[in-house]
């Protein structure tokens, strides 16, 4: 059994088994009878729920769920359920999380949840005329689409603000577009923001005498940003041959090459996104809107660029830092029809969206800092390998114990493949 702690350290919780390490969670808590259930796929979704959320529907598809330790973020411990098919990636995560907590763990914070919702008018021939039209009645229309949604009204949300922006150039010609800032608080927004804009268009077109075409929700989030920073004292960084310096540096200069070269800052804001996703996903969240906003706010330039930056402090210790759009909810769609994103919602503990974001943006720094680590030393090839080869030994039939120790058989011979790992399967059945 993992040596007793509280917080998000648990000392050999890798050397578990699976059943070991779903009660570890149990006993510390954190977690209902319920909850430990649909987190071990013994309860969670069933095909019958699943036929109420999407259409056509004929099964389930199933991801592994790992637990990512040592996380401290604004001093809070937190364990992170990260759904994901990629091995290496919660390892990398809880031992980055690890090298953090000696500076404190990460520091994040989240803008106000305003969410843009878009509405396209066409057919206008004055757009300055109309652009002041619609300013002049800002305040009766924020009022107007104020009373659409009472519960949110109650909850401190609604709309704050209308902006209209002139596209002087495009395919069609001029056209001008409205932005409702719509402040969403612990939902993703998508529904709300949809519905306000939609009943916002007929009274745009009757003020500009315009054509409301498209309205919907902007998926670059820019005004609901998650920041995160990290810094990992220069002692954290040697290891094997490579000194502390070489290694932070070479996490700087790895860096660099992203924050130039958008051939690198895709794969690299990649590697971020390894760890914002499976949050993400755990949390019933729609990671196709994180995926679309990070990529677009690395792009805001107009030259596409890193979503982190790391440097050094005056101690020469490493500063790492995130910045990206984070539209996620803790109510609403799926967080509270998946079982196990409630599950996932509260062995976090969070209790409000912007609670959330913080922590996804921290593991999105972590993955990143785990990324660049193994790259800028030993390349991740290493790494990856003991994991690859875990899977491999599955694919090739092993079962139980034989996992762990044909793994270690393929590493030790550098030859990862289902060929050789079934060889040795048939090997070893036969010398029994
Ligand atoms: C692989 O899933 C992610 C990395 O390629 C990220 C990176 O290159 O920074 C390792």
């Amino acid at each position: 059994m993992a040596e007793k702690t509280s917080g998000s350290r648990i000392p050999g919780f890798y050397n578990l088994t699976l059943n070991q390490r779903l009660s570890e969670l149990a006993q510390r808590g954190e977690l209902s009878t319920e909850d430990v259930a649909a987190l071990s796929g013994r309860s969670g979704l069933t095909a019958e729920q699943a036929d109420h959320m999407i259409e056509n529907v004929v099964g389930l598809h199933a991801l592994p769920l790992g637990i990512a330790l040592n996380f401290i973020v604004n001093g809070r411990e937190v364990l992170v359920p990260m759904a994901i098919e990629e091995p290496s990636v919660v390892a990398g995560a809880s031992f980055m999380a690890k090298l953090a907590r000696a500076g404190g763990g990460f520091t994040a914070q989240s803008d106000p949840p305003e969410m843009i919702g878009q509405v396209q008018l066409l057919c206008i021939s004055n757009l300055p005329a109309a652009q002041q039209a619609i300013l002049d009645h800002k305040a009766q229309l924020l009022a107007d689409v104020s009373e659409l949604d009472p519960v949110l009204k109650r909850l401190g949300g609604g709309p704050r603000d209308l902006e209209v922006r002139v596209i002087e150039e495009s395919p069609i010609g001029p056209f001008l577009v409205v932005h409702l800032i719509y402040d969403v608080r612990d939902a993703m927004g998508a529904n709300a923001v949809n519905t306000a804009v939609e009943h916002l268009a007929p009274r745009l077109e009757s003020i500009t005498s315009g054509k409301a075409h498209l309205r919907i929700l902007s998926n670059l989030a820019d005004r609901r940003l998650a920041r995160a920073q990290c810094t990992i004292s220069l002692g954290q960084l040697a290891f094997g041959e490579y000194s502390a310096e070489d290694v932070r540096d070479g996490i700087i200069s790895a860096w660099a090459f992203a924050a130039t070269d958008p051939y690198r800052a895709a794969t690299h804001n990649k590697g971020i996104m390894n760890g914002v996703d499976p949050v993400v996903i755990a949390t019933g969240n729609d990671w196709r809107a994180i995926e679309a906003g990070a990529h677009a706010y690395a792009a805001r330039s107009g030259r596409y660029t890193s979503l982190s930056t790391w440097g050094q402090d005056g101690q020469g210790n490493l500063v790492g830092s995130l910045e990206m759009p984070m539209a996620v909810g803790i109510i609403g769609g799926a967080t509270q029809v998946h079982p196990v994103a409630r599950a996932s919602l509260k062995l976090m503990g969070v209790n409000s969206a912007a609670q959330l974001a913080e922590i996804i943006v921290s593991v999105g720094l972590a993955q990143n800092l785990a990324a660049l680590r193994a790259l800028a030393t030993e390349g991740i090839q290493r790494g990856h390998m003991t994991l690859h080869a875990r899977q491999v030994a599955i694919a090739a039939g092993a079962q139980g114990e034989l996992i762990e120790r044909l793994a270690a058989q393929l590493v030790v011979e550098k030859i990862v493949r289902v060929d050789r790992a079934k060889e040795i399967l048939d090997e070893w059945n036969k010398q029994k």
